[in-house]
């Protein structure tokens, strides 16, 4: 039987239907980001106001999408962390009013967790979908707010080898993209503008961390603003694409080569990539380029690696079927280590 799912950890209110642990059967997704967009970032009080306003909508809409009402699914999957408190409660709380009406099971579920099950899932129209990822996999997650390597060894279990010390992958893209002048969210749109830049035109040092696995993004966003103030003093025009281009390769190094080392040295075959800035071109063509180095690599379909529910159904079925329940008190957790 389908599981019913619904995110709302930050900027997007999404509800989805599951069937197997895999098999899509509607994922529905209300962005706010317009909204945000005037402020150059996600604005807390207004996230919570607007989650307010789509979260019945959206479940509906997933619902009627799906074919089928409340009674048909199995269980109620919701995130409950990390992420922004006045956001998260608006979608636990519908989840907890949907399971007290209909009597279905609560389950919690951790939003890093769902994006790494995001890897698993597929549309149900799709008759021969891949091969779901075994384990023991190593796992780069890497989105706005969290950026980490994990080891899986068995489902829902996860050892963090390495994490950023500073900023998240997601968080440096955005970051650089203002100071080049790009709107939020700034990912893609570096990713657009590096698209006619050139890599090479500025060098940037890969960061060093003292942990082997371990991340740093905060001194190659220094230098990028150093390299756009030193332009402007000398009165020379910023070359957005190149420095788009140079800055974009420095981090897929920096995430490829971590990842390849924690891997082989723990002898991984299976490589995941997952969170939203797996949605990036050069970084999701750096990974599948490791298939030639003996490695099977894992990543989610593009619409399921920034923010949705379909991914917090895909954690949420393993846990149904690990005989999890959420009790109906079950609080918020807007700071929730995956392990
Ligand atoms: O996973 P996500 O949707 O939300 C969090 O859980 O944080 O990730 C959002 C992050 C943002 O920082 C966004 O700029 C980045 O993912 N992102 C990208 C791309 N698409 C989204 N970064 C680089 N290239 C992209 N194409
Ligand atoms: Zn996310």
């Amino acid at each position: 039987m389908p599981i019913l799912s619904i995110e709302s950890s930050c900027d997007e209110t999404a509800c989805a239907v599951l069937e197997n642990g895999r098999a899509l059967l509607a994922s529905v997704v209300a962005s706010q980001m317009d909204i945000h967009a005037r402020y150059g970032g996600v604005f807390p009080e207004v996230a919570s106001r607007q989650h307010v306003l789509s979260i019945v909508p959206v479940v509906e809409q997933a619902l009627a999408e799906a074919k089928i009402s409340l009674q048909d699914v199995d269980a109620i999957a919701a995130t409950r962390g990390p992420g922004l408190a006045g956001s998260l409660v608006v979608g636990l709380n519908a989840a907890k009013g949907l399971a007290l009406g209909s009597g279905k099971p609560l389950i919690g579920v951790n939003h890093l967790e769902g994006h790494l099950y995001a890897a698993w899932l597929h549309p149900a129209s799709e008759q021969n979908p891949p091969p779901p990822p075994q384990f023991p996999l190593m796992a780069l997650l890497v989105s706005g707010g969290h950026t980490e390597i994990d080891l899986m060894t068995g489902h829902l279990t996860y050892q963090r080898l390495g994490a950023t010390l500073d900023d998240a992958a997601g968080e440096a893209f955005d970051k650089v993209a203002r100071m080049l002048g790009l709107p939020y969210p700034g990912g893609p749109l570096v990713e657009k503008a590096a698209e006619s830049g050139d890599p090479r035109a500025f060098v940037f040092k890969r960061p060093k961390t003292d942990g082997r696995w371990d991340f740093s993004f905060s001194g190659l966003k220094t230098a990028v603003l150093y390299a756009v103030r030193d332009l402007e003093k000398a009165g020379k025009p910023i070359p957005v694409s190149d420095l788009a281009a140079s800055f974009q390769a420095t981090v897929v190094d920096a995430l490829i080569a971590k990842t390849v080392d924690a891997a082989r040295e723990h002898g991984v075959k299976e490589i995941l990539l997952a969170g939203g800035v797996s949605a990036n071109g050069p970084l999701r063509q750096a990974f599948l380029q490791l298939q030639n180095d003996g490695f099977t690599v894992h990543i989610p379909r593009l619409a399921y690696c920034t923010d949705n529910a379909a991914m917090i159904a895909a954690a949420g079925w393993f846990r149904h079927q690990a005989g999890e329940r959420a009790a109906l008190d079950v609080d918020v957790l807007p700071t929730w280590p995956l392990s």
